[in-house]
């Protein structure tokens, strides 16, 4: 079992480069089945959902060729069955990205219950509904999801609450449905507009996307193409937040500075200076960190997968803080974890209250999921002494060398290969 030991307490300095967005790549090769021809994706990030992501269309049957550092050529032209396979799509939760595009290639598909971080109630109801509202009839059965539609139909697809999954999913099956698609109450995400040009780059026929109205005229086939993936703005964000709880000065290259808005302007109310360039922005502290108020909501409000990492910092803050979980009902199990560092945290229900303690100490924990995981590598290098984080599998998933990248930028942090089972797997 693989284990990060950090010794806290030191300035982050220096620059780091941001990846590939998790969340627009785990789309967008799922998306590559919907091409009559191979595609070149660029920018890939080396991380474990790739992995599996690449690894399912693999078994599928498609080509899947490393071309260099993050760029895939992918041929899925010659897939049979539209079944992607379990033990591998019950791990990560962008499996049922599989449905969207295999229903909209063939007419039918059959993928695993997702899986992912554990982050309270994760229903697919608004998937279902867009897969029906095209004409699907979809069945769930022993862990399974088997939908099909003799044709499918463009048209109107109200979501009930604002799912990027569930948003994403309705585009990749309505980009060769008969006629018009109009989908109200989208996501407005990044990666969503990311895959929209992605499949426009394909011949597809979508306008709107990053608004909350996206069309879609269904269009006969899709070609091949070539396209390079967005930055990771949750990956840079994390960087950020790690800056400035190290009180530390890092350059965070390849960023679009638009996308981190509302990252941006939240620092800046905890005291953090950020300044921005073309493609990148530097942070850095000079005076006290102040509380602060954050409710995270769908973009472009606060990103829910930046509310952990934020909680962190505000650990170091002046004051009391609130941080309030719009989006997810159980996204504080990160909490436990922080107090064994010392911090002064109260959660009910939705809403984390956050007494600014000035420092952390380091001691053994355990990552509950991706961000959580990620929170805690920051509470580790801000804190005095030395941490052990158990369970790192969750953080891998989504940050591709992370602790080289730390390194870079001066943190004392190590990746350990411990005999034994993590504790929380021994326990359950
Ligand atoms: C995506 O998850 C991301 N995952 C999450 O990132 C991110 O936190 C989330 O979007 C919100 O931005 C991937 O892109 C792989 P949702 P997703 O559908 O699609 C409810 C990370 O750390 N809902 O926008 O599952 C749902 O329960 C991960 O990178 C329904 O009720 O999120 C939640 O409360 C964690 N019915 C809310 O909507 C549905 O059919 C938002 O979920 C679908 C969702």
């Amino acid at each position: 079992m693989e284990k990060y030991i950090i010794k806290g307490g030191r300035r982050l300095e220096g620059e780091v480069t941001i990846s590939g967005a998790k969340n627009a790549v785990v789309a967008i090769i799922p998306a590559v089945i919907l091409a009559d021809g191979p595609c070149v994706l660029e920018n890939i990030p080396q991380i474990s959902d790739v992995s599996i992501t690449l690894r399912m269309l693999y078994e599928m049957g498609a080509e899947v060729t490393r071309l260099g550092k993050g760029t895939y050529r992918i041929d899925a032209t010659r897939i049979k069955d539209p079944v992607v396979p379990y033990e591998l799509a019950r791990h990560i939760r962008a499996s049922y990205y599989f449905l969207g595009t295999l229903l909209g290639k063939y007419g039918r598909a059959r993928v695993s219950m997702p899986g992912g971080c554990y982050l309270g109630d994760r229903p697919i109801d608004q998937h279902l509904k867009a897969f029906s509202s095209l004409g699907a009839s979809c069945v769930l059965e022993n862990g399974m999801i088997d939908i099909c539609a003799d044709r499918l139909i463009g048209s109107q697809i109200y979501f009930d609450k604002i799912t990027v999954g569930a948003t994403i999913n309705a585009m990749l099956a309505a980009v060769k449905a008969t006629g018009l698609t109009v989908i109200e109450n989208a996501a407005r995400e990044p990666h969503i507009v990311d895959l929209a040009n992605f499949l426009n780059s394909m011949g597809a026929d979508i306008m709107g996307a990053g608004t909350d109205v996206i069309k879609i005229r269904g269009v006969r086939s899709l070609k091949g193409t070539s396209y390079a993936i967005i930055p990771d703005q949750i990956e840079a964000g994390t960087y950020m937040a790690a800056a400035a709880a190290t009180r530390g000065n890092v350059l965070i290259k390849n960023v679009i500075p638009k996308h981190l808005e509302s990252i941006t302007a939240k620092l800046a109310k905890i005291g953090v200076n950020v300044e921005e360039f073309d493609d990148s922005v530097r942070v850095s502290v000079d005076g006290p960190l102040v509380k602060t108020s954050i409710k995270t909501m769908p973009h472009p409000g606060f990103p829910t997968d930046m509310q952990p990492q934020m909680s962190t910092l505000l650990c170091l803050a002046n004051g009391t803080s609130i941080v309030t979980e719009e989006i997810f009902n159980n996204r504080f199990r990160y909490v436990d974890e922080l107090r064994r560092m010392g911090a002064d945290i109260s959660v009910e229900g939705r809403v984390a209250v956050i007494v600014g303690v000035g420092r952390l100490s380091g001691a053994p924990v355990t990552a509950p999921d991706l961000r959580a995981g990620a929170a805690l590598v920051i509470a580790g290098l801000a804190a005095n002494g030395v941490t052990e984080i158990d369970d790192i599998y969750h953080i891998e998933r989504g940050y591709e060398n992370l602790e080289e990248k730390l390194r870079g930028l001066g943190a004392d942090i190590v990746k350990k290969n411990v005999p034994g089972v993590s504790v929380r797997k021994a326990v359950l």
